[in-house]
């Protein structure tokens, strides 16, 4: 099928790549003309693991195309995707500027019938909205809305892609329908489940999903701070419940918090909405307010276990300090460093008279922009070398690898906070660190 995929950030260039993967004839517009001439180039402006190889075999199979001219993208097919950015506004809600903007602007372009698809995550309501703006802007079509809620993590999103537990496609009519199950029609002969079902229905799947796996991760957090507290050991109790199927094992991993473009925004996004539709969600007010209550709680852990380390008492400990920060990513596997732990840690720590540097193979530069004051290398042993002490924050695998028995003689002082029990407690004391963890005593402590 001809299909044109409007935006391609993150979301509209990694859908758009995959679909012409799987055989559609896609035209990828974006107004951005200097990003549009890379993207022909084959240069990808994100980080994300084997995007670089689909878009290059689709440019190459003649399925993927490039374009800043909206009007002849529209032109030349039947069915627009919009996958521009919702960004959060000031007070939480999602600024739906850039979807508006394009709705008008296929109205506008239209020259016959057409099937406009919200790839974009948008409050409830929202597809009905374009549907308006569509119907006004472009009075002489027909238009028909389907709502088509992405499930891609950053860093997996390729193999997310073509590996998905589920389509969710919410439609007005049986033509969008239709079109939806034909764009998918590979995977539905997989028996991958297609849930098909109405506008409203399919933008919240998409909130509720995301708003379940944050409340998910909220949760073991807690955990792993009750486990501090009484002995108990996360790992052993993540596995016990997760064992359960009704529970699941996924998304039990204890860490900085949660993070990224779309868990903090759409959490609170989802807040919003509830109130204003009188049915508020006290279980996700409650998740939000857990997830900044956590990493707050884990700025004053560091600046105590520091203080402990050193034989310091609690004021002002970190004052002419060196702290490496490992990891600035809010994740591992991509270069993303929006509501990262890095971005609330390292000020936390900065503002507490240390001085920061923080190593990332990948979001380095980016955490330079956005962090004040802090140093970044793209060498860990730079970050390491005299350092008092090291916060591991994102769960790279070189930083997971390393071995603290070579990399412990460029510390000043062996003193590690790991925020993403990467390692061995009894090990770490073997090598006679001072190794703090989430939730996990020394088995030597068993009781
Ligand atoms: C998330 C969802 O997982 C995707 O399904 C969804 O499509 C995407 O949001 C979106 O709405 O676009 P993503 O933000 O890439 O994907 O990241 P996740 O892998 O879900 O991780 C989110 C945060 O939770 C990260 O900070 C991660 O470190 C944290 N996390 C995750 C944990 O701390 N523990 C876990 O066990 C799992």
């Amino acid at each position: 099928m001809k299909i044109a995929m409007i935006g391609t950030g993150y979301v509209g260039l990694v859908t758009g790549a995959c679909l012409a993967h799987i055989g559609h004839e896609i035209i990828c517009v974006d107004h951005d003309q200097s990003k549009i001439s890379a993207l022909k180039n084959g240069e990808i402006p994100i980080y994300e693991p084997g995007l670089d190889k689909v878009v290059a075999d689709s440019i190459a199979s003649g399925n993927l195309t490039f374009t800043t001219e909206l009007t002849e993208a529209v032109e030349a097919v039947g069915t627009i995707f919009i996958a521009v950015g919702t960004p959060p506004a000031a007070d939480g809600r999602s600024d739906l500027t850039q979807v508006e903007a394009a709705a008008k602007q296929i109205a506008k372009a239209a020259n016959g019938s057409k099937i406009v698809v919200i790839k974009s995550t948008v409050p409830v309501g929202t597809c009905r909205r374009v549907g308006r703006i569509l119907g006004k802007h472009g009075e002489d079509h027909e238009f028909h809305v389907a709502s088509n809620p992405e499930f891609l993590r950053e860093g997996n999103a390729v193999d997310d892609f073509m590996n998905p537990d589920r389509i969710v496609v919410g439609t007005d009519s049986d033509k969008s329908e239709a079109a939806m199950r034909d764009i998918y029609q590979r995977f539905e002969a997989q028996d991958v489940p297609f849930v098909s079902t109405n506008l409203e229905t399919s933008e919240l799947i998409k909130y509720s999903a995301n708003a379940f796996l944050a409340a998910k991760v909220a949760f073991i957090n807690e955990m792993s701070n009750l486990c501090d507290a009484t002995g108990a050991n996360v790992e052993d109790l993540s596995l016990g419940i997760g064992l359960d199927e009704r529970i699941g094992k996924a998304f039990l991993k204890p860490g900085p918090g949660y993070g990224g473009s779309c868990f903090p925004k759409d959490t609170l996004a989802l807040t919003i909405l509830a109130q204003e539709a009188d049915a508020p969600s006290r279980i996700i007010e409650s998740v939000v307010d857990s997830n900044s209550n956590h990493i707050r709680r884990l700025g004053r852990k560091i600046a105590e276990f520091c203080a402990d380390s050193w034989g310091l008492d609690y004021q002002h400990p970190l004052i002419d300090k060196r702290i490496a920060v490992l990891g600035l990513a809010f994740k591992a596997n991509t270069d993303d460093i929006r509501s990262a732990a890095s971005t609330v840690i390292a000020p936390l720590l900065i503002k507490q008279g240390a001085s920061v540097i923080g190593y990332d193979p990948e979001a380095s530069e980016a955490a330079l922009d956005a962090i004040d004051h802090i140093e970044t290398t793209t060498d860990m042993d730079e970050a390491l070398e005299g350092a008092d002490a090291v916060v591991i924050l994102t769960e790279w695998e070189n930083i997971k690898s390393i071995d603290w028995s070579k990399k412990k003689k460029l510390l000043k002082s062996p003193v590690i906070i790991d925020l993403r029990n990467l390692f061995d407690p009894d090990q770490m004391a073997e090598l006679n660190i001072q190794y703090s963890s989430l939730g996990r005593p020394l088995t030597g402590n068993r009781r």
